[in-house]
């Protein structure tokens, strides 16, 4: 539940806005992205001639995907004032865009087959992997990232020219990150969780620097070989443990633990038998395999015909000779090539031409509530209010869209309102959503206030109509964050009009 007050702890125990973190972070992505294209080419390239597309895990709600938008005005990718230079594009209908468009030479061959068809003398032949996709066919994307794996099974409408989403991602916390944990853990053990705590608190850098010399190991890690990984502890972790321990070594430490897979090096490093690293390996590659089977289990999702590893993690040929090993028997494994980049590409894609997706389906439903004139046995007689004699019925869910409803990107929502005094300089409106498909009344169970709608209307030319005052509000719901805009009809201008998640 991101939203602009959320917090981070940094390992030293620090405390900062989360918004702050993620717009350093994005900042540096920015400006690393410019510095990279004025080098490459003869005309500058100025912030202001980049769409910008910044990718989100599918099932992100509204506010985390405004928090986005947030941290990247506060880094300077795009501003409020020209919204439409960034996009949000989520991350599985990334992946599969990128996928609609690969070719056969873009994928990864199965090392096993490779191996056979080199000893047999063939050339490398791979079968016929068409990945010209039909009507109906129903695929997999697997999308295993540093903190997350994302399991999204989608379905090919071509007569929508759209990707139905059969299996919203589930989003388990095994992703690569969890080795890292096995590596701590194993330190831990070694040399205790008290020395690795207060390590980490006094010598942050170094700790850093640890991870930093891991991860490169971990990357390394493969079922096809059998060289040691030696993983070098920083000289302040070494230094440290002498000094936390009164003189011992950490050469000590490692021998005392008396493991075959995990020893001290002759030039003074952590070495890891292909074996050892493996183990650390082991319980997440599980956990990723029976998330798999349980999506497959699933009783409307029979026929699933590929599966497609992507994200960062799946450069691990560890997790993709797994995958493939469990796999290959019940549908296709498909792997692109650069299998890191598949959801950038994808995102790369989108921004140079946004309408690939036409139709999407929405995740909730949305509404506000209004007041229509009470009708005795259709409405509940505790919903009445009675105003300057005229029966009103309260409460009413005015329905935008429905959960699950397919909706064309451009399609629009048009409603009128009419402020209560006609000098009004602003107008709040209360947005509800809810994940049922029928909302009668705001008080249905599962509906809850999302968000809140601002109608600016200070416009001063108003002032000199004698008209009665009406706000005509636009919505888009098929985008991938709902839009807004609104027009005074007696003025024909614009009107400021935004939506804020973040208030509820
Ligand atoms: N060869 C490899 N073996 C194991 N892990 C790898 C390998 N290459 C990259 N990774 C891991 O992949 C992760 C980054 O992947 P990716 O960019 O997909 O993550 P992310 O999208 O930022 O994370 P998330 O989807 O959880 O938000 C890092 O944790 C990195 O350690
Ligand atoms: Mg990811």
């Amino acid at each position: 539940d991101l939203s602009n007050k959320t917090e981070l702890t940094a390992v030293n125990g620090k405390r900062k806005p989360a918004i702050e973190v993620f717009s350093h972070a994005l900042r540096f992505f920015k400006e690393h992205a410019l510095q990279e294209l004025n080098d490459q080419l003869e005309d500058r390239i100025e912030n202001e001639d980049i769409r910008w597309v910044i990718t989100v895990p599918a099932i992100w709600k509204q506010p985390a995907k405004q928090f986005m938008r947030e941290a990247a005005y506060k880094a300077g990718i795009s501003s409020k004032a020209f919204p439409e230079q960034l996009l949000i594009a989520l991350e599985p209908e990334a992946a599969s865009i990128y996928i609609r468009k690969m070719k056969l030479h873009e994928i990864i061959p199965d090392e096993n087959n490779r191996l056979s068809h080199y000893r047999s003398g063939c050339r490398l032949s791979i079968g016929p992997i068409n990945v010209d996709f039909m009507h109906g066919t129903k695929y997999m994307v697997v999308d295993c990232g540093g903190g997350t794996v994302d399991i999204t099974v989608h379905e090919l409408e071509e007569h929508l020219g759209t990707l139905k989403e059969l299996h919203k991602a589930a989003g388990g916390e095994y992703g690569s990150v969890s080795i890292d944990k096995a590596f701590e853990d194993l330190l831990d053990d070694i040399f205790t969780k008290e020395f690795l705590d207060e390590f980490k608190m006094k010598r942050p850098a170094g700790w850093v620097d640890l991870m930093i010399a891991f991860e490169a190991r971990k990357r390394n890690a493969s079922p096809w070989k059998n060289n040691p990984l030696n993983v070098s502890l920083p000289f302040s972790f070494i230094d440290y443990y002498k000094k936390y321990t009164k003189n011992r070594t950490v050469e000590i430490a490692v021998k005392k633990f008396g493991d075959k897979d995990v020893t001290w090096s002759s030039q003074g490093m952590l070495r890891f038998t292909p074996e050892g690293m493996r183990r650390l390996f082991l319980p997440t590659l599980d956990h990723i395999r029976q998330e798999i089977e349980l999506v497959l289990q699933k009783p409307s999702l029979d026929h699933v015909n590929y599966l497609f590893l992507v994200g960062g993690f799946a450069e691990s040929p560890l997790l993709q000779e797994e995958i493939r090993k469990s796999f290959k028997d019940k549908l296709r494994v498909i792997i692109p090539q650069d299998v890191g980049l598949t959801i950038l590409k994808g995102a790369v894609l989108y921004g140079i031409d946004p309408n690939v997706v036409r139709v999407r389906r929405s995740p909730l439903t949305y509404g506000v509530g209004v007041l229509n004139k009470f009708i005795r046995g259709k409405h509940p007689e505790e919903k009445l209010i009675v105003k300057d004699e005229v029966e009103w019925c309260s409460d009413i869910f005015d329905t935008f869209t429905l959960c699950d409803q397919p909706i064309a990107v451009g399609e629009f929502v048009t409603r009128s309102y009419t402020p209560a005094k006609p000098n009004q300089k602003s107008t709040v409106i209360n947005m509800y959503c809810s994940d049922k498909q029928r909302v009668r009344y705001l008080t249905d169970e599962g509906v809850k206030k999302c968000g809140t709608l601002h109608i600016d209307m200070s416009d001063s030319t108003y002032m000199q109509l004698p008209r009665r005052r009406e706000i005509q509000i636009t919505m888009l719901f098929g985008d991938t964050e709902i839009k807004v805009s609104a027009l005074d009809v007696a003025t024909g201008n614009c009107v400021k009009a935004d939506i804020d998640f973040f208030k509820k």
